[in-house]
């Protein structure tokens, strides 16, 4: 199923994309947010397409062949914690705005790579195969201690504890390889009461294993030093987030650039999803949106 774009009105009236401008997507995805870009920056504005998953590489150039050809779209397969060498490499000029939307996207819980735990499938998790480690390789080879902080800061799991407890003793007796054999061992860990919530158990503990099998932080904090850089003065920068730990990266970000007087915000407060977008499509219901201009009176 195609990825739904989340808070498609309110970026584009962030990032106020003009005729002929040249925008930066950090994570393309299905393209969804780029082509509401493509529509706006016409006849000749570009989009550099970043995105770290090969699989969604292949399916970018095939929804943007036309583009392509006309070299209005520039697919990149790479981590956006290397933007500026990116937009070096492609020679990519005169940033007006660049967008990142965080996170995993619904073609994720299809690929049969343990997103979910929906599914009985290998515990991956990458979002990229040239990443060193899986979500099993941690769940098999890290010590109690460190799965124990993953799940603490990573998943804000209350029960971080007691669930790499059950981690260590399961794998003794066998490894961990499938999203079944970690759904086990946390219903053997996690409470009964909590169980029945409606947020599922899993939760925490899978965003945790995806946070730190693809070091998400560390490079949404790389790619936002580099994404100021880069825009030109009066250029934009607007980031979705889905939970609190990045939303709290990217707040303190621009609230030390506001303090330096190099960006000035767009957005006060983050926006949220209204209640009819979150009807429409529940997974935006944790989306937050903040954006940001760099001041004109600074100089590269
Ligand atoms: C929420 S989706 C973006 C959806 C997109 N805005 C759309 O409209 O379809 C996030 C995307 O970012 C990609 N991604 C995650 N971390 C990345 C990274 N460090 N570098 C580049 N892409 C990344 C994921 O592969 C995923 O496709």
């Amino acid at each position: 199923m195609p990825h739904i774009p989340v808070l498609q009105r309110e970026i584009i009236e962030c990032l106020k994309p003009g005729k002929d401008e040249n925008f930066i997507d950090c994570t393309m995805g299905d393209g969804g947010h780029a082509q509401l870009i493509l529509e706006k920056n016409a006849p000749k504005g570009k989009v550099l397409g970043i995105d770290w998953d090969e699989e969604n590489i292949i399916r970018l150039k095939e929804r943007f062949k036309k583009e392509i050809s006309e070299k209005r779209v520039i697919l990149v397969n790479d981590n956006f914690a290397n933007l500026k060498e990116i937009k070096e490499r492609e020679n990519f000029q005169e940033v007006s705005g660049i967008m990142l939307d965080l996170g995993m996207s619904s073609r994720h819980l299809e690929s049969k790579r343990g997103f979910t735990f929906l599914r009985n499938e290998p515990l991956d998790m990458r979002f990229n195969s040239s990443i060193p480690i899986t979500a099993a390789k941690i769940l098999n080879f890290w010590s109690m201690v460190e799965i124990e902080r993953i799940l603490r800061e990573y998943g804000e799991e209350k029960f971080s504890k007691k669930i790499a407890q059950e981690i260590v003793s399961q794998r003794n007796k066998k490894q961990i390889e499938t999203t079944q054999d970690l759904i086990k061992i946390l219903s053997r860990a996690i409470p009964k009461s909590i169980q029945r919530q409606k947020i599922h158990f899993a939760t925490r503990t899978f965003q945790a294993l995806r946070i730190a099998v693809n070091d998400e932080l560390n490079n949404l904090q790389r790619a936002l030093g580099q994404a100021f850089e880069i825009l030109r003065p009066g250029g934009r920068l607007a980031v979705i987030s889905f939970h609190s730990l990045e939303d709290g990266i990217v707040k303190n970000f621009f609230r030390d650039k506001v303090r330096e007087n190099s960006l000035e915000l767009i957005t006060k407060k983050p926006i949220r999803p209204n209640q009819d977008e979150i009807k429409i499509n529940p997974r935006s219901r944790s989306s937050r949106l903040r954006a940001a201009v760099r001041s004109i009176s600074q100089t590269k």
